[in-house]
């Protein structure tokens, strides 16, 4: 009789654990920036080994002169850039960064006003996310997390919610995207990242 209970309590205890740990590794594969408890994003250790999808880059004039004053160089998994390549879509877990930089401009032997990129200004992050998660916290929704940072803290978020920070300003991305594009996908400019279309 004994015996009987043991053994139902460790088929039962074996039941119930395997799907948990199936969970449990899904999620430590979501996103190398994400606080599975809290949905906390912070900007990932290693992004600057990651490829630049892109580079955006702002002028101004001054008294007649064009002058580079900010790029926006945004990084990226290279698995999400395989995995749009084939699929035309961002998979669950992309990251992407978009570093701001200050710039000065200045004549070269290439050109008479030619920019580079001097100190990091701040960092905006984004990580697709199809599944829903974080319904409780106001950095996710729409199919991402939404997050922007201050260079003197990589960690915490100065953002506090998305509809508010950064929906506004991604609304014309939508007219602007491929019209095939997956619906939250629609909020990236990547009209901006060649390396995106198809091959
Ligand atoms: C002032 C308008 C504005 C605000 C506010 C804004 N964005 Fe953006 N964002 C843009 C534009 C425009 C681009 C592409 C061109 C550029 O960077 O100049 C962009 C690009 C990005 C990119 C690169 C991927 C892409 O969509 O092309 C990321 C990542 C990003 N934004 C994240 C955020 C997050 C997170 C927030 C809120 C914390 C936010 N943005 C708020 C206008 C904005």
């Amino acid at each position: 009789m004994k015996r009987t209970t043991l053994t139902s309590s460790l088929l039962f205890l074996a039941t119930i654990s395997l799907p948990g740990v199936a969970i449990a590794e899904e999620e430590k594969a979501f996103a190398p920036n994400v606080d599975m408890a809290t949905g906390e994003i912070s900007v990932p250790a290693d992004y600057t080994l990651w490829p630049t999808l892109g580079t955006w880059s702002h002028a101004k004039i001054d008294g007649g002169a064009v002058n580079i004053h900010e790029y926006h160089v945004v990084y990226t998994q290279p698995t999400t850039i395989e995995y749009y390549q084939k699929k035309g879509r961002f998979p669950d877990g992309a990251v992407l960064v978009k570093e701001l930089l200050h710039a000065g401009t200045m004549s070269m032997t290439t050109g008479p006003a030619v920019g580079h990129a001097t100190t990091l200004k701040g960092y905006f992050v984004l990580v697709r996310d199809t599944k829903g998660r974080f319904t409780n916290s106001p950095l996710w929704g729409d199919g991402w997390g939404w997050s922007f940072f201050d260079p003197a803290d990589l960690k915490k978020t100065t953002s506090k919610d998305y509809k508010v920070d950064c929906i506004p300003c991604h609304v014309p991305a939508k007219d602007l995207a491929p019209r095939n594009a997956k619906k939250d996908d629609k909020w990236i400019y990547t009209l901006g990242y060649p390396v995106l279309q198809k091959k």
